[in-house]
């Protein structure tokens, strides 16, 4: 079954339609993915800029159906596991924590996280441009998804993706289903500055 999302996010402004047509909502159908769909949207956050080039972002995925599902699921906190068990895909987005200056020490990258922040929305928009919608989760337990998906030391899990096709708001059970809407945005002037802070 194909479901139109339900609101078409508009800007105002000539951005590419994609930023704000990218929503992210947790009802989802029970159509699956393949490996293949999933690789072209790690090959868009493969190209993600990052500090020196050091692509520190390392991504974790498993379809439905695979066991590397439920164990991502397990790790996520029980209101994200409600919804996004219905998912086509889990993605995992962890990265490296240090990296080798430019002196040759080693030390920590602190951008991995804005670098690891840029593949994930580079996979969103992927999605977003191939009828697929990605829900980006905050919500999980570090130690239990590090531990079920063996997280290599020195790495940090910033987020969970749930990938799918969109699903009618219907399928979700109370609760969720009046908060299946696009959200709104700060105006400008709240986030961008001219010449200062
Ligand atoms: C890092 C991050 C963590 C998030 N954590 C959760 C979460 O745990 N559960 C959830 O349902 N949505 C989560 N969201 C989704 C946000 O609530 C959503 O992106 C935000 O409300 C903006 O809506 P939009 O993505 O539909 O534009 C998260 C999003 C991001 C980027």
């Amino acid at each position: 079954m194909t479901v139109q999302s339900p609101v078409a996010r508009q800007s105002a402004l000539p951005v590419d339609p994609v930023f704000p047509a990218r929503w992210s909502p947790r009802a989802y159908t029970d159509a699956t993915m393949t490996a293949e769909q999933m690789t072209v949207l790690l090959e868009a956050a493969r190209w993600a800029p990052s500090a020196m080039n050091l692509q520190p972002w390392r991504m974790a995925w498993a379809l439905r159906g695979e066991t590397g599902f439920d164990a991502i699921l397990s790790g996520l906190v029980p209101f994200n596991r409600g919804w996004a068990e219905k998912a086509s895909a889990l993605v995992v987005f962890a990265s490296k924590d240090e990296m080798t200056g430019m002196d040759g020490e080693t030390k920590t990258n602190v951008w991995a996280g804005f670098d690891t922040g840029a593949a994930w929305m580079s996979l969103a928009l992927q999605a977003a441009k191939v009828g697929l919608y990605a829900h980006g989760m905050g919500g999980f337990d570090p130690k239990a998804l590090a531990e079920a998906l063996n997280l290599p030391a020195g790495h940090t899990i910033h987020a969970v993706a749930a990938v799918g096709y969109i699903g009618a708001p219907e399928s979700l059970p109370e609760g969720l289903r009046e908060r299946e809407v696009p959200s709104d945005r700060l105006e400008m002037a709240e986030i961008a500055f001219h010449g200062s802070f």
